[in-house]
């Protein structure tokens, strides 16, 4: 086959790969390794230790090797993830325990989540460190703090390579690729969700306790499939702090971050861009983008962007005013339509 046929016939794989609505499933890590060790293979579980009575450092660090060049994605699921909770002051931030990988840190409770971090081995970023910090040694082995994360490599599309001949250089990495290509997020994505529907919850919820972590802005994406117009969000917990009340706003839009910045006004919400909130017995229905105090409960949201991929953001600010202004989070039940 030529250069440019050969390139076709990849291309054919793809999008008939992506067009199915059936994800194939990720394979479970059959390797496990403990703090201070790396990794050299596209699926591992990281684990406290492998042996019993095997001692944690209060700092435990991963190292995650790239297996290729080509790969552009890690996906780290947390299988189990039970950390101390945020501190409150001045705001939710992971002091005493936390794991931090490329500029993300989290800590609580997060059994169940996921994030993708992004890296780029043909500019030199060969390896991922996740870091995780504990107080086990203070609490000669806590049995609260736990984790079981499995991470996972991904190559992307043609379209995203590292290098515009990639195919035609690997055609057998190429199959590879079309084996994980519904889990390559679109770019930014810290969480992204590839099924058809399931459900989406904020970092911490711990099942309606929270607090969510503060000064947090990331964007949270679902698969778009070609015959996909709209996403539609079912909120089962939402309470995002404070919400600057009028007579006829109690959480959207400007009520949520005003148009002038103003010191001190609370500028937690979750954008859903060109969405319906279809009203309730109490609130009519309006249209929107920005929501949050407790303005979406028992109300459905649809959001039917133009085009591009389906994507949320959810913004947390740098202030805490609990309690009458509870900073719980959020769990939505989504489908796409
Ligand atoms: C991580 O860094 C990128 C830029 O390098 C930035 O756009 C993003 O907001 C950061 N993410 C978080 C969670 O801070
Ligand atoms: C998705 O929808 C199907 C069919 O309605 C249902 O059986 C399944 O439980 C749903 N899955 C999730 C994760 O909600
Ligand atoms: C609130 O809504 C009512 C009726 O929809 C309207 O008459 C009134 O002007 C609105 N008030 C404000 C402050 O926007
Ligand atoms: C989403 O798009 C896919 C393929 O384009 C289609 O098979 C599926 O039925 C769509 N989902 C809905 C709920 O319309």
């Amino acid at each position: 086959m030529k250069k440019i046929e050969l390139i076709l016939f990849f291309i054919g794989i793809f999008s008939e790969i992506s067009s199915s609505q059936n994800v194939r499933p990720l394979p479970k890590p059959l390797i496990n390794i403990h703090c201070g060790q790396k990794s050299f293979v596209r699926h591992v579980n990281l684990v406290p230790n492998t042996r019993p009575n095997q001692n944690i450092p209060a700092t435990c660090t991963y190292r995650i090797h790239a297996i290729s060049g080509f790969i552009c994605q890690m996906r780290l699921d947390f299988q189990e993830f039970s950390l101390l909770p945020p501190e409150p002051t001045p705001f939710p931030r992971c002091i005493s325990e936390s794991m931090t990988v490329g500029n993300v840190t989290l800590c609580g409770v997060n059994n169940g989540q996921h994030i993708y971090v992004p890296i780029n081995p043909l500019r030199g970023e060969r390896f991922l460190d996740v870091t995780i910090n504990t107080q086990q040694q203070l609490n000669n082995f806590n049995p609260r703090s736990t984790w079981k994360i499995s991470v996972h490599q991904f190559e992307c599309p043609l379209g995203q390579a590292r290098k515009g001949n990639a195919a035609v250089q690997a055609p057998q990495r190429q199959a590879k690729l079309g084996l994980f290509s519904d889990w390559v997020a679109p770019l930014g994505c810290l969480q992204y969700f590839n099924q058809p529907n399931g459900t989406v919850e904020s970092f911490n919820l711990n099942n309606g306790v929270g607090p969510y972590i503060g000064d947090m802005n990331y964007a949270i994406c679902f698969r778009r499939l070609r015959e996909n117009t709209s996403i539609r969000f079912i909120p089962m917990i939402f309470r995002l702090g404070y919400a600057f009340t009028t007579a006829n706003n109690t959480g959207y839009d400007d009520a949520c971050y005003s148009v002038t910045p103003t010191i001190g006004r609370a500028e937690d919400f979750i954008f859903i861009p060109n969405a319906i909130a279809d009203g309730s017995t109490t609130l009519p229905a309006v249209r929107a983008s920005r929501f949050c105090g407790e303005s979406v409960l028992s109300q459905t949201i649809t959001s039917s962007p133009p085009g591009g991929p389906f994507m949320i953001y959810f913004n947390s600010d740098q202030l805490y005013e609990v309690p009458d202004k509870e900073e719980i989070g959020f769990r939505f039940q989504y489908e796409i339509a």
